[in-house]
């Protein structure tokens, strides 16, 4: 009798909480994760796994892309002292230094196509208009995905930056007609900052603007 109820109790426990994970563990909806997003520029310090990384990477290369074209391309630094290297100057550096990964979130300009209606001819090298909105959302993802992760991470701007691409693009070693998109510090949150509201529906026109 005695086991019959603490049975009872037990199920009603995980009735009541959803589910026995540890907050960590729990997997979280995929909507739970866009509206916890939120910008963290603060970390411990501490190391990124490539696992994670690697987690992260795989959830960018899942974003829809133009023609299917998957023009993204991405710069994985974790080395510190190259991070502090290469992004450590400039006002609000320590969003770097403190990460314990930067990616680089690069954009391949141009692509490979045939003229449409000519199976036959060569493909030639032709700009790729669309390689900005598939970077664009795959560096989304890999925002989401470190929120998923537990991780923190930001996007900070490079294209169209000019002054912000070149020493990157430099340093890193990036060839000709790929283009840092964005550059996002990953780490351990060191801060845990409220999402902000954002929902505005006088920004909806429904049916008609
Ligand atoms: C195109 C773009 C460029 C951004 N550049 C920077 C940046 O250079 N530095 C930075 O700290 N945050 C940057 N951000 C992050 C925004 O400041 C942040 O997303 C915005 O304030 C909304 O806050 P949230 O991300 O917490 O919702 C950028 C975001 C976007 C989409």
């Amino acid at each position: 009798m005695k086991q019959i109820s603490l049975f009872v109790v037990l199920v009603a426990t995980l009735l009541i909480s959803g589910c026995n994970c540890k907050p960590q563990e729990c997997p979280a909806s995929a909507l739970d994760v866009i509206m916890s997003r939120t910008s963290i520029r603060n970390f411990t310090g501490d190391p990124v796994s490539k696992e994670q990384l690697e987690v992260l990477l795989k959830a960018g290369m899942a974003a829809p892309t133009a023609m299917n074209v998957q023009p993204w391309r991405f710069v994985v630094v974790t080395d510190k002292d190259k991070i502090a290297e290469v992004f450590g100057a400039g006002p609000r550096s320590g969003m770097f230094t403190t990460a314990g990964a930067v990616i680089v979130v690069c954009g391949q300009t141009t692509m490979m196509m045939r003229p449409f209606g000519q199976p036959d001819a060569p493909e030639t090298e032709v700009p790729n208009k669309f390689w900005f909105e598939d970077c664009s959302a795959a560096a989304e993802n890999i925002l989401l995905a470190a929120t998923a992760e537990g991780l923190g991470a930001v996007w900070t701007a490079g294209y169209p930056a000019e002054e912000r691409i070149a020493p990157i693009a430099a340093a890193l070693g990036i060839p000709a007609g790929v283009v840092p998109l964005c550059i996002i510090p990953v780490g351990i949150p060191a801060e845990n900052p409220t999402p902000k509201d954002k929902w505005k529906p006088e920004n909806i026109h429904w049916e008609q603007w």
